[in-house]
């Protein structure tokens, strides 16, 4: 049996749940510290307050035992590790806002006080190189009066996709430990002794860094295969087979190279920006980068005029959208590729009928005005051209229900889903 720590977490979010409850998961007395009452009362009934697979099992397995959510700091003056999962939202130039990471160091140090041990203050949440050094230590120790020597510091970052969080964590490729000494890095590294997965220790910066390079690496190879795509489908050419054939290469790898309407969510297109606003600010043009951005932007209008080169004039034409997550197996629509998509068809005076599987609630707090089905066939019915957006796998097994639109059908993909000879993709 490893040993098992006291662990506070400052953020009950998708990042801080998701960890929270995997460390209690694996026999560490965790608390987490939300400020909305309602999500932490939600935790403590053992109800996700995000859909997350997995996740309310494990909550129901450690809540009122080993997992306790509360709005109060307490649980940080006795902790052994107290990990920072707060947001990081972009400020109007896409750089990261760190007021919530100041806060919390600034609660955690006054909290830390009378502590009499050796407390291990982590950082998950993204932020930009630097942070640790220059926010997160002076406040802790500013607030604590404590010395350097009493309080370690580690930057842990998360390398978790939403949908598949509780897997990424308890199979994690790597474990990045960057930390201010190896007496931190130890009791971070014992932590996470039940995990397998290479454990990488670096500096507190280079941590930093590597959640940030990692994230922009993959958002490339998706707008690398984006571009490839369009080349391609000029030429007449399956990016598909293409990118099986190269990503064969070991050096290459399968991976993120599906072609597409491009990438959305919370992580790759903030932290893509916050990487070109750090460059900006050291005096790089950061010129690969930008294409990065540039090209995601440009995929869901190919897809809208793609639509216009189909049908002619969107106007009061029935458009079906099959899917508004920003990919499967989740309900969020944060920068999903529908957006863009759905705003320029309803411009255009599109009668457009969306449907998803689970976020159709999410996008009509943000989009009121267009219709949301509550089946696929609904929204096919009579529909002049489909569009499906997301890869959500009950799609790529629709057949019959197509022949619910008007004939002969219209149907277009952003993401490759359907095995049909009638179906034309964005960039295929
Ligand atoms: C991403 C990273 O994959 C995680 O490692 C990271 O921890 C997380 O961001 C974060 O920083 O918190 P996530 O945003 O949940 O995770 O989603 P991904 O599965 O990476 O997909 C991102 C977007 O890229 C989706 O819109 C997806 O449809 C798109 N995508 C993905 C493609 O267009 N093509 C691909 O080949 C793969």
């Amino acid at each position: 049996m490893s040993a098992t720590f006291s662990v506070s977490i400052i953020g009950g979010g998708y990042v801080g749940l998701v960890t929270g409850a995997c460390f209690a998961y694996l026999g560490n007395k965790v608390t987490i510290i939300e400020v909305d009452e309602q999500k932490a009362s939600s935790i403590n009934m053992g109800i996700p307050p995000i859909y997350e697979q997995g996740l309310e099992k494990i909550l129901k397995d450690t809540v009122g035992n080993r997992l306790t959510a509360t709005t109060s700091y307490e649980s940080v003056s006795t902790s052994d590790i107290v990990f920072i999962c707060v947001g990081t939202p972009p400020n109007n130039d896409g750089s990261s806002n760190l007021q919530y990471i100041r806060s919390a160091a600034i609660s955690i140090g006054t909290s830390l006080m009378n502590h009499p041990g050796y407390p291990v203050v982590t950082v998950k949440s993204t932020v930009p190189p630097g942070t640790c050094e220059k926010i997160v230590i002076p406040e802790v120790l500013g607030n604590s009066l404590k010395t350097a020597n009493c309080v370690g510091f580690c930057m842990n970052p998360e390398f978790l996709r939403e949908g598949r969080a509780i897997e990424d964590f308890l199979h994690p490729d790597r474990i990045v430990i960057g930390s201010s000494d190896k007496r931190a890095e130890t009791i971070l590294r014992t932590l996470y002794t039940s995990l397998n997965g290479n454990v990488i220790c670096t500096s507190l910066t280079a941590a930093e860094m590597i959640k940030y390079t990692a994230n922009a690496f993959l958002a490339t190879k998706i707008s690398f295969s984006n571009e490839i795509g369009n080349i391609c489908k000029k030429l007449g050419v399956d990016v598909y087979e293409v990118m099986k054939g190269v990503g064969l290469d070991h050096r290459i790898g399968p991976h993120f190279l599906n072609a597409g309407a491009g990438f959305g969510g919370s992580c790759f297109p903030k932290d893509v920006s916050a990487l070109i606003s750090l460059a900006k600010e050291v005096g790089e043009d950061p010129i690969l980068l930008r294409s990065v951005i540039e090209v995601n932007e440009q995929q869901p209008l190919k897809m809208v005029n793609l639509v216009k080169k189909k049908l002619g004039s969107v106007k009061g034409k029935k458009i079906a959208i099959l899917g508004l997550a920003f990919k499967d197996n989740t309900d969020d629509i944060r920068d999903s590729r529908s957006i863009p998509v759905i705003n320029a068809l309803i411009q255009d005076g599109a009668d457009v009928h969306a449907y998803d599987p689970m976020a159709s609630e999410h996008m009509k707090t943000i989009i009121p005005s267009i219709s949301y089905a509550e089946s696929v066939s609904a929204a096919l019915q009579d529909a002049d051209c489909c569009l499906v957006m997301t890869e959500w796998p009950q799609f790529s097994h629709l057949s019959d229900e197509f022949s619910l639109m008007k004939q002969p059908a219209v149907i277009l993909e952003g993401r490759r889903m359907l095995n049909r000879d009638d179906v034309e993709g964005i960039c295929w």
